[in-house]
């Protein structure tokens, strides 16, 4: 793995920052959780950016090495019409090749910035998007391949507000920072002398890279100041590998309002969130009952403390009863899939068992259901513990520790190359897709240029957290998606799909498809 820091980072002296520098401190000393700025392009139609590298003290300890755009640790909240003409223009300040993929964006191919629209050092890449797809919390993040782990995880990385400038209407909260909260959540490892730390040895690459210490928007210990009542939480789980079970301390109902690719026809009371690399929700919790200072907790593998709250009376309640419905995109019938296809992610060749199915295969439907339903729990409980990594033993090509090899991640059996197109798709033509994961681990699956639906997971109907329009889902059993693909892509600027943990991407764990 490379493990050369972003050339030019301390010693060429970005800028220190501290994140959230602009906090105020709340009655019990703690300090307050801060937004990223808020970068709104819906007057402007431009977006000017700039991945450059950082110094950011996340401990108190001292400067780490780290990147962002237009700062030194991840990037701003992006506000976007969801129906507009954006001029895009991003710079590279890195010492290395970056790129800047719109994760849930249903673009054209040579807009979706991914692997194959690299930034040299110096360069500029600059594009003019058509958006055109209901209002969604999307993020975006580089995705120079191969780098794309160790981009993320230095904190090339942001949130998008996609929005028609109606959720006032919908009776929705918009105040940012103040009942309309964007958490960015992702864990961390940091050095004895409080440095951020990302050295991925052979066992991180199997089952993720998984660390003890909980960032929400780039801050340690934070406390997010809420007024006394609904409060809008745009939730993305920005990790490279943890899974999250999100719930409050004291089972207070998240009100699940919105999934990946938008709103929920309406809102769903949920206890327990799971989220899983790249999956956003946006839920609304009333802090006007109960107690004052509920915990944000996480109960998926290690128990975590994710975010405490407090309820500040000076801040303004302006919404105090949950809409009856919102106006979500309508699902496509599944009845208008033209085809099938399967993909199987595989981890380890044909060791664990998975087969290679080849490309297109018409899939008997509710085969490969290797997981039960609700394995999803506590599966990832360790996160592998009980993975044999025997048959990953061999030499390893650059880029990956010793003892893995790239073919040992794939899909179909084919590891990730940019020089081959997997499969051709149909512009305005819905798939059927039976994806299935491979190895101790469910993996989230990403497909670029499309939301998608979820018909089925392991045979059994789709958790609500899967229950709207998706670009990102969990494989915790068989799972059958209905894809319909409204944009283009050609050859040179391929949609990719892959496992969200990001180490597995890296490693081969991804394909590429044109739509024409
Ligand atoms: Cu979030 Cu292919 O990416
Ligand atoms: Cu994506
Ligand atoms: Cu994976």
């Amino acid at each position: 793995m490379d493990r050369r820091l972003f050339l030019g980072g301390l010693a060429a002296g970005g800028a220190l920052a501290t994140p959230g520098a602009a906090f105020a401190q709340s009655a019990d000393g703690r300090r307050r959780l801060t937004m990223p700025q808020r970068l709104d392009t819906t007057a402007t139609g431009r977006l000017d950016l700039m991945a450059q590298p950082g110094e950011t003290d996340f401990l108190g300890t001292g400067p780490s090495a780290t990147a962002g755009f237009n700062q030194g640790f991840l990037g701003p909240t992006i506000v976007m019409r969801n129906d507009g003409a954006l001029a895009v223009r991003v710079g590279n300040r890195l010492g290395e090749t970056a790129t800047v993929h719109w994760h849930g964006l249903v673009v054209p191919g040579e807009h979706d910035g991914g692997p194959h629209s690299p930034i040299r050092p110096g360069g500029e890449w600059a594009v003019e998007m058509a958006l055109d797809q209901p209002p969604a919390t999307v993020w975006y993040h580089s995705h120079a391949h191969g780098s794309t782990a160790r981009h993320v995880y230095y904190g090339l990385a942001g949130v998008i507000h996609l929005t028609d400038g109606r959720d006032d209407a919908r009776g929705l909260p918009v105040g940012y920072g103040i009942d309309d909260l964007t958490l960015v959540i992702q864990d961390r490892r940091f050095d004895p002398a409080g440095r951020l730390v990302y050295a991925p040895d052979t066992t991180d690459i199997l089952n993720g890279f998984l660390a003890g210490r909980i960032l929400v928007n780039g801050q340690v210990d934070r406390v997010a100041a809420v007024p006394r009542g609904l409060v809008r939480l745009r939730l993305l789980n920005g990790s490279n590998a943890r899974f999250y079970g999100l719930h409050f301390d004291d089972r207070r109902p998240m009100h699940l309002i919105a999934t990946d690719g938008g709103y929920l026809p309406r809102p769903r009371a949920v206890e327990f969130l799971r989220m899983a690399p790249g999956e956003r929700a946006e839920v609304l919790v009333d802090f006007a009952a109960g107690g004052d200072a509920p915990v944000l907790m996480s109960a998926l593998g290690l128990p975590m403390r994710i975010l405490p709250f407090a309820v500040d009376d000076t801040l303004p309640a302006r919404i105090t009863r949950l809409p009856d419905a919102l106006d979500a995109a309508p699902f496509i019938d599944a009845g208008a899939a033209t085809r099938t296809r399967r993909l199987a992610l595989n981890m380890g060749g044909g060791s664990t068992g998975i087969s290679r199915i080849a490309d297109g295969l018409v899939a008997p439907s509710g085969a490969h259901a290797r997981h039960g339903a609700h394995a999803g729990r506590g599966a990832h409980a360790g996160h592998g513990a009980d993975f044999d990594p025997g048959p990953f033993l061999g030499g390893g090509p650059d880029g990956l520790p010793e003892g893995v090899r790239m073919s040992d991640f794939s899909i179909n059996g084919r590891p990730y190359d940019m020089r081959r197109i997997d499969f051709e798709a149909t512009r305005g033509t819905v798939e059927r897709w039976t994806v299935t994961g491979g190895g101790a681990i469910e993996h989230p699956f990403h497909v670029h240029g499309v939301q998608f639906q979820v018909l089925s997971v392991g045979g059994g109907a789709p958790r609500p957290e899967d229950s709207g329009w998706k670009d990102t889902v969990v494989l915790a059993g068989a799972t059958d998606l209905l894809v319909r693909f409204d944009r283009t892509a050609g050859p040179t600027h391929p949609y990719m799909y892959h496992c969200h943990i990001l180490e597995h991407e890296d490693a081969g764990m991804m394909g590429q498809f044109t739509v024409a």
